[in-house]
C-alpha cells in the first residue's frame, strides 16, 4: 500500500536517484532539495512510500496570491498506478488548507502524461513560456482556478 509522508531531509538520498533518472538534463541537486525543504513557511513537500521505499515525491509553494506545483515525480516502475494522482490530490488539499483559490504549474509541452494528469484535476493551459526548457522546449503554464 502506498502512503504519503512529509518529505524530510533524510528522504533526499532516496529521492535523488529518481530525480536524476526522470529530469535529465537538469535534475535538481541535493542542495536544491535542502533549500526547498528549509523554506518551511511556504513549502509543502510529501513523499510516496511503498513497502518502505520512496517511490515518488511532490512539492507545493505557497505564494501570496497563488500556489505553485514545484515538482511532481513517480519512479518509472511505479508509474501509472495512481501515485501521481495521490500526490497531486495532497498538493491540492494543501492549497485549499492555505485558502489558495488558484494553483499553477509549468510542464513541458511534450509531456503528455503529466498534462493529462493535470487536466484530470481541472488544470487548463493558460500560457506558454517559449524555449523555457533545455533544448528550447516550450513550457505550458497550466492553471486551476
Ligand atoms: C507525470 C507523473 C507524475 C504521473 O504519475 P503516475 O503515478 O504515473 O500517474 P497516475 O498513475 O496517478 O495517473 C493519473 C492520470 O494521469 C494520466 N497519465 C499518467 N501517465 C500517463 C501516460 N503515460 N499516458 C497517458 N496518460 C497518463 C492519466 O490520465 C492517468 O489516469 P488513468 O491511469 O486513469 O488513465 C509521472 O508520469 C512522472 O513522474 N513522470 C516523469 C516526471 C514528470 O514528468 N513529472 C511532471 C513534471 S511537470
Amino acid at each position: 500500500m502506498v502512503t504519503l509522508e512529509r518529505f524530510r531531509w533524510w528522504h533526499i538520498d532516496d529521492v535523488l536517484p529518481i530525480e536524476r533518472t526522470l529530469f535529465q538534463p537538469e535534475p535538481w541537486t541535493e542542495h536544491h532539495f535542502w533549500s526547498e525543504l528549509g523554506q518551511t513557511a511556504t513549502r509543502h513537500y510529501v513523499v510516496a512510500v511503498d513497502a518502505g521505499a520512496v517511490v515518488g515525491y511532490a512539492g507545493l509553494c505557497d505564494y501570496p496570491d497563488e500556489a505553485f506545483v514545484q515538482t511532481m515525480a513517480v519512479a518509472a516502475p511505479h508509474q501509472r498506478a495512481g501515485i501521481g494522482a495521490l500526490l497531486l490530490e495532497e498538493l491540492l488539499a494543501e492549497a485549499a488548507r492555505r485558502r489558495q483559490a488558484k494553483v499553477l504549474l509549468e510542464v513541458r509541452e511534450d509531456n503528455a502524461p503529466a498534462q493529462r494528469l493535470y487536466a484530470r484535476y481541472g488544470f487548463a493551459r493558460s500560457g506558454v513560456r517559449r524555449g523555457y526548457y533545455p533544448g528550447g522546449v516550450d513550457a505550458w503554464v497550466m492553471t486551476r482556478a
